[in-house]
């Protein structure tokens, strides 16, 4: 990590002795994941200084004309499109962002490959391994960058962790032990989304919270070797939002719990469910080495609980909070003086600050950014996940 000079003194300091190149972008929906992406191409370019590129918001797309020209006015988009494949057709997108629910991820990326531009795609990537393969294959031929937009690599005390387990300090890993639980759906009232839809969301918990759970188990530990795993929906049927009286059918799960074992010998622990009152945006996750453990917990981002075997004085040995935010932490040169904490909308930033990276210098999303790859092994493990839930057996992960 740079041990660069970042504080109370610093801010004026940085200078771009270049243009940077403008990238065209143009995004797929515009609604939860719409606005975070939109205000992270809007802040980057002056807060990520001096940028690698600067998004130029050439289109947007989603389904109803009036609401998408609305979207286009508030976030300053050139033009708006009712058809993905219309907004694929303007040749200032260079950029091909999909931010729409799971069922418009794999038509519109393909096509975006097969016309040559580079690919930021919310998560879970598909609904399915064979649609993910279907993905993967199309951005390889293509040759452009691919990125499977599981922002929270981008955390820096997830990062920190990442750098704490790649140079060998926690040993030799025991466990990872996860769980990322939310209330919203808790209510029998709350009526139907695409959310509850496996036609359209692919699956419950497990694609919407469990799968960065399973790409932070595959970025800090390594690949699982197989899983076993249960699924559970409690609330089978819900009230159709617009129709009254009518109800519909949910079709995924409202919450998973999977045991892992990885390739390195590791144990695992996975669960996710939208049915927990009092639990907001609750991603916990702690890892457990021969050397010492590791615990983050997402509502409060900027700090690490570490914990070492040898640490020193043994009267004050114990687990600790370190404050994620010196300047020789990760991202924390595009921030602010060390304690002035960042927010869970920068992860978006520091995400699209190194894919612009990648498409300008040429170089690999992966390691550190999550590509199709991931994304397609994500869905291979979440395929497993619900094969073990249905039929109460072990099943191995093979990519
Ligand atoms: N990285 C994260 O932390 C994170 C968080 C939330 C959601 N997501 C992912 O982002 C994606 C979008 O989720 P969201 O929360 O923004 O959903 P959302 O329901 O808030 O927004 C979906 C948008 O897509 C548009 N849309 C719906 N169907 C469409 C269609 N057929 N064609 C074109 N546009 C269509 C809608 O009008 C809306 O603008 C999902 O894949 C989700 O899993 C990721």
């Amino acid at each position: 990590m740079a041990d660069e000079e970042v504080g109370f003194v610093t801010m004026a300091n940085a200078r771009a002795d270049k243009a940077a190149p403008e990238i065209g972008v143009g995004m797929l929906g515009y609604g939860f994941m719409g606005k975070a992406h939109s205000n992270a191409f809007k802040t980057l370019p002056y807060m990520v200084y001096p940028p690698p590129a600067i998004p130029k918001l050439v289109a947007i797309g989603g389904r109803n004309a009036e609401a998408v020209q609305a979207a286009a006015q508030r976030y300053g988009y050139q033009h708006a499109y009712t058809d993905w494949r219309a907004l694929l057709d303007n040749p200032d997108v260079q950029l091909f962002d999909n931010a729409g629910p799971n069922d418009v991820h794999a038509d519109p990326c393909i096509v975006a490959a097969q016309t040559g531009r580079h690919i930021l795609c919310e998560k879970p990537l598909a609904r399915s391994t064979a649609e993910a393969a279907a993905m993967l294959e199309a951005v390889t031929k293509a040759g452009v960058k691919h990125m499977a937009a599981y922002n929270y690599r981008f955390v820096p005390a997830v990062r920190l962790a990442r750098h704490l387990l790649e140079t060998g300090q926690l040993g030799e890993i025991y466990h990872f032990r996860a769980v990322y639980l939310q209330e919203w759906i808790v209510d029998p009232g709350f009526g139907m989304v695409w959310r509850l839809n496996k036609a359209e969301a692919g699956s419950g918990a497990l694609g919407d919270l469990g799968s960065h759970l399973l790409d932070l188990a595959r970025f800090l530990v390594g690949e699982p070797r197989r899983v076993t795993a249960m699924t559970k929906t409690f609330i089978k049927q819900r009230p159709t939002r617009g129709a009254a009286g009518e109800i519909g059918d949910v079709t995924v799960d409202d919450a998973f719990t999977a045991l892992l074992e990885f390739q390195n010998g590791a144990l695992g622990t996975v669960e996710a469910s939208r049915m927990c009152p009092g639990r907001k945006n609750g991603q916990v996750f702690e890892i457990n080495g021969s050397l010492g453990s590791l615990r983050f917990n997402l509502e409060r981002l900027n700090e690490l609980e570490v914990y070492w075997q040898n640490d020193a004085p043994r009267e004050t040995h114990g687990f600790h909070s370190v404050l994620v935010s010196e300047a020789y932490h990760p991202f924390w040169k595009y921030w602010w003086p060390q304690g002035h904490i960042i927010g869970w909308e920068h992860t978006f930033i520091h995400e699209f600050a190194h894919l612009f990276e990648c498409i300008v210098n040429n170089t690999d999303v992966a390691p550190y950014g999550a590509t199709f790859d991931d994304g397609y092994k994500n869905a291979v493990i979440c395929d497993a996940i619900l094969q073990s839930a249905a039929t109460g057996r072990q099943v191995d992960v093979t990519y």
